[in-house]
This record gives structure tokens, sequence and C-alpha cells, in this order.
């Protein structure tokens, strides 16, 4: 396989002592980014041109992340700040910390793909009218929720039968529609190399695009199996058709089996007049 990939998503274990069962989350700090810097020159190497890479980290370790990736050939697009809906996490010495970033970079100066998705964001306090067409998505993410551990990660969150979660590090189902939609065609190919419970191939899927998923615990491949043999209504993506309805080219980047709920909510006149004037 050379020359393959069209996305990564990159959500190593973040080096902070968590409990990956084979894993060591406990690595030396050079060990681990020397690991980074290999891994994302080997994606690179296996990225068609104009391919793209999202690297999830902790805010802290932003000016590795950035690093790692010049080094390794790729160019960067935008530092995305994730703020997650969630507390922030108190500091003695310094504010709160509140955020998680998304790094995305292409192989090559442009992303071969660029889908600018417009969204339903409630308009802010000091807005002065109602935002009418959505606004266009921008590199600071404040309406996707995080997973949060305990009993309001809710619905999405894959528990044992006796409500203990399978995996801390779930990724929200809405991250990946966001992320894959924006960058990818159907058909393009899509790669997750720390697939955890497999919210990577499980929007994928649902988007038909291809996917291609590596997960080193055993217990987690079995999960992934089973959430990807039957779509689980809380991992349906079509709730969030609704939000990302203005999005002018939703219909050629849904996917063919989504197309016609996609039709559904543009079949209002304002929507249609509106998709026009975007034409
Ligand atoms: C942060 S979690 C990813 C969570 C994922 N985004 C999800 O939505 O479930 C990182 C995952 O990488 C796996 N992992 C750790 N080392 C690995 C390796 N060398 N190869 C593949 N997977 C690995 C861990 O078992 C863990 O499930």
């Amino acid at each position: 396989m050379s020359e393959a990939f069209h996305l990564t998503f990159l959500d190593p274990p973040f080096n902070q002592s968590k409990d990956y069962g084979v894993h060591d989350d406990r690595l030396p700090e050079k060990t681990y980014w020397s690991w980074m810097k290999s891994l994302c020159s080997k994606i690179h190497d296996l990225t068609a041109p104009g391919g793209v890479i999202f690297f999830m980290q902790r805010e802290k370790n932003t000016e590795m992340v950035l690093r790692t990736l010049r080094e390794t050939g790729w160019h960067f697009q935008n530092l995305i700040i994730w703020t997650k809906m969630t507390s922030a996490v108190p500091q003695r010495h310094r504010f709160g910390k509140q955020y998680q970033i998304l790094a995305f970079a292409s192989k090559g100066e442009k992303p071969r793909i660029f889908n600018r998705l417009r969204v339903d964001l409630p308009p802010a306090p000091h807005h002065k009218k109602p935002r009418e067409e959505g606004v266009y998505v921008t590199d600071v993410w404040t309406d996707i929720r995080e997973l949060t551990s305990g009993f309001f990660a809710g619905e999405e969150a894959l528990r044992t039968s006796d409500g203990k979660r399978i995996h801390e590090q779930q990724s929200p189902i809405h991250l990946l529609f966001r992320i894959i939609l924006a960058t990818t065609l159907p058909g393009d190919l899509v790669l997750d190399p720390f697939a955890g419970t497999g919210t990577t191939g499980i929007v994928a899927k649902q988007l038909e695009r291809v996917y291609f998923l590596i997960e080193l615990n055993s217990s987690h491949v079995k999960v992934i199996k089973q959430r990807l043999n039957k779509v689980r209504p809380a991992d349906d993506v079509t709730k969030y058709l609704h939000y990302y309805r203005f999005t002018p080219n939703l219909l050629e980047i849904i996917g063919e089996s989504l197309v016609p709920k996609v039709r559904e909510l543009l079949s209002k006149k304002s929507l249609e007049e509106y998709l026009r004037k975007q034409e």
C-alpha cells in the first residue's frame, strides 16, 4: 500500500499514565515523541498527495505536535481549539484549562478536499440578529460535547453490561463526523492507527468512506467489530444532518444513502433559495 490514504485521524495515548492494558502509557518524553515522529513520517509516506492528518493532543503538547508535523513533511493548516463543552480543569498559578488541540495539516501546500461546512450554531449573546443561514465552521470548536467520564457521558458511551465505561477515551461521533465530512469525499480512504472503540470507522461507514483501523488491544478489537456490525441509534449520524443543513455542497459529500434524508431537510423553500444563491 503506497500513498493511499486521504485522511488520518491520529488520537494516540497521551502518555499520561492511563491504563491501556497492553500499551505502556508512561514512556520517557523523548521516547514518546520519537515514536510520534516516526509514526507521522510513515503516515505521510502512506498519504495520497493533498491528503490530510488531524493530530489530537493535550494543549500542553501543542509545541511538540506542531514541530513533529513540520519535521515529518506536513504542511500546517489549522490549530483547532476544541473546548469540549465541559468545565475547566482548575489551576492554581494560571488560568483554568478548558481545551484540547487538533492540529490539521496536509501533504503538500493545500488539502485536496476542503468542504466548507456551515452549521446552525446558536448566536452568541452579543450578536444582534439570529443567523438565518448558519455560519461556517471555524478553528474554534465549541459545539461538540466530549464523552466525559461517568454517568454524564450519556447514551453514546459504550458500556459493559454492569454499566462501566468500555473506553474512557472514546471520541464523540460528532467530532469524526465533522472531520471526515470536511476533508474527504464518498469513496475516500480514512486511516485511524489508534482506533480504540472504532469511532472513526462507524462514522466513515455511514458517510460511505472506506476505513482502515488499527488497534493493539484485542478486547477493543472485539468491541469495534460489534460496533461496526450494527449501527446503534446513539451512533447514527443522521441526527447531525439538520445542524449541517446550510452546507452548500452537502448533497455531494454526504454519501448516497443519506441523500434522501438531506433532500427531505432541504425541501423547505427558503433553504432551497439559499442554496441556489450559493451556487
Ligand atoms: C486515545 S485512544 C483512541 C480512542 C478512539 N479515538 C476512540 O474513539 O475510541 C488510543 C488507543 O490506542 C491504542 N493503542 C495504544 N498503542 C497502540 C499501538 N501501538 N498500536 C495500535 N493501537 C494502540 C490503545 O489501546 C487505545 O485504544
